[in-house]
């Protein structure tokens, strides 16, 4: 066990810890983006989608998974407060001018885009999981086919972002995760020790080029609905 949590003791082994962490949850992101695009493949595609990661291992994979994902967010968020505790502790004093010609703008408001992120996801979760804040919309509640909840998150979503305000909501997120990413989903190669040598330019181009798909492929479902190209 104290082996285990060494490297959380060492500013080198928080720094992996939020490499590692930061790397799954850009897979989550990519991931989950390329599921829902399938809403531009029709109703029947991403409600198939949805029930074959709900019903998976016999609905128990999707808990291991969610657990997982919480697990790895919670690690991600606790040791960037931690880190930035131990910075400021190291120097108290910051050098303004040193930073500011240094560090680009996404990567010095890491912790901003990082709390816009946490607070989204949260409501998110309400939203789209939990169906608190629209449950007229949730899940199955209008499936023309009268059959049960889970079956159509295709409606959700298209009746969820019809509405300006919910759709605004989730583009100016869109806009703080590609901030986020911009700086996030290069600077794990270098919390890793790996953007040396050839792979200097790869950990300097990965971070926007992940960051603009990102924000294309989620962008394009928002104002799809919102805009009636993708209706129910
Ligand atoms: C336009 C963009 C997005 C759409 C259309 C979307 C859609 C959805 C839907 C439909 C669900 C519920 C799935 C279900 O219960 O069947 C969901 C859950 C979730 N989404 Fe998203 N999402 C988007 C962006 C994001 C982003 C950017 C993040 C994270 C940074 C995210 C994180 C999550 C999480 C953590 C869950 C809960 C997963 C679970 O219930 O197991 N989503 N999303």
């Amino acid at each position: 066990m104290n082996a285990l949590l060494t490297p959380a003791k060492t500013s080198i082994g928080k720094k992996a810890i939020m490499g590692v962490t930061g790397v799954l949850l850009v897979l989550f992101v990519l991931g989950h983006m390329t599921g829902n695009l399938l809403i531009f493949a029709g109703r029947d595609a991403i409600n198939e989608y949805a029930r074959f990661l709900h019903e998976a291992g016999h609905g128990a994979l999707i808990w291991v998974a969610r657990l997982g994902l919480l697990a790895v967010f919670a690690t991600h968020l606790v040791m960037a407060f931690v880190l930035r505790a131990e910075n400021r502790k190291a120097r108290p004093v910051r050098y303004v001018v040193e930073d500011t010609l240094q560090a680009s703008w996404a990567s010095r408001n890491m912790m901003l885009t990082g709390i816009v992120m946490f607070l989204f996801i949260v409501y998110h979760i309400a939203h789209f999981t939990l169906g608190a804040t629209d449950p007229e919309t949730f899940k199955g509640s209008f499936d023309p086919r009268g059959t049960e909840k889970l079956e159509d998150v295709y409606q959700m979503v298209v009746r969820g972002f019809q509405k300006p305000v919910v759709a605004g909501l989730y583009l100016v997120a869109q806009l703080a995760l590609c901030v986020h990413l911009w700086h996030g989903a290069g600077s794990w190669m270098q919390s890793l020790g790996l953007n040396r040598g050839k792979l200097r330019q790869t950990s300097r181009l990965m971070g926007p080029a992940i960051a603009l798909l990102v924000l294309a492929g989620n962008t394009l479902i928002v104002l799809a609905c919102l805009l009636g190209i993708v209706s129910v």
